[in-house]
């Protein structure tokens, strides 16, 4: 039990093999996986998911890159799960990331950095939605 948050692994842990290594460092933090795919964002997909920076200069790089390769979408479960995965994950900025984290560990920069992670239960209940179907989420 406990609430939800949503992931992806971006393309460049997915490119640099590293969709284990972060998997296990999830499961590792107690987080259970409800629902898991490897999917290729579509641009108007990544468009859409990434909306709210649309007005951002990184804007049109973010959706080159997120539509770059595959990404791992899941859903996690946890007690206090947004705040556990934005700590487990660490700063926007790998440089930033404190060490032990996600990002210290497997990002390459700002802008590929790694891993997703939402930043509201509100938000996460949108992103889950955005990428899965009721049943697709396991009970
Ligand atoms: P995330 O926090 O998951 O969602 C917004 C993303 O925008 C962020 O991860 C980075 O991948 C990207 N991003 C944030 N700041 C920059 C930046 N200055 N330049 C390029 N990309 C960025």
């Amino acid at each position: 039990a406990g609430n939800r948050t949503f992931t992806m692994i971006k393309p460049d842990a997915v490119e640099s093999n590293n969709i284990g290594n972060i998997l296990q460092m999830i499961t590792d933090a107690g987080f259970t996986i409800k629902a898991m795919k490897l999917r290729r964002l579509s641009e108007d997909q990544a468009k859409k998911f990434y909306e709210v920076h649309a007005e951002r200069p990184f804007y049109m790089e973010l959706v080159e890159y997120m539509t770059s390769g595959p990404i791992v979408a899941a859903i996690l479960e946890k007690d206090n799960a947004v705040a556990d995965f934005r700590a487990l994950i660490g700063a926007t900025d790998p440089a930033e990331a404190a060490e032990g984290t996600i990002r210290a560990k497997y990002a390459e920069s700002k802008a590929k950095n790694a891993v997703h992670g939402s930043d509201s239960d509100e938000n996460a209940a949108i992103e889950c939605a955005f990428h899965f179907a009721d049943e697709e989420i396991v009970g």
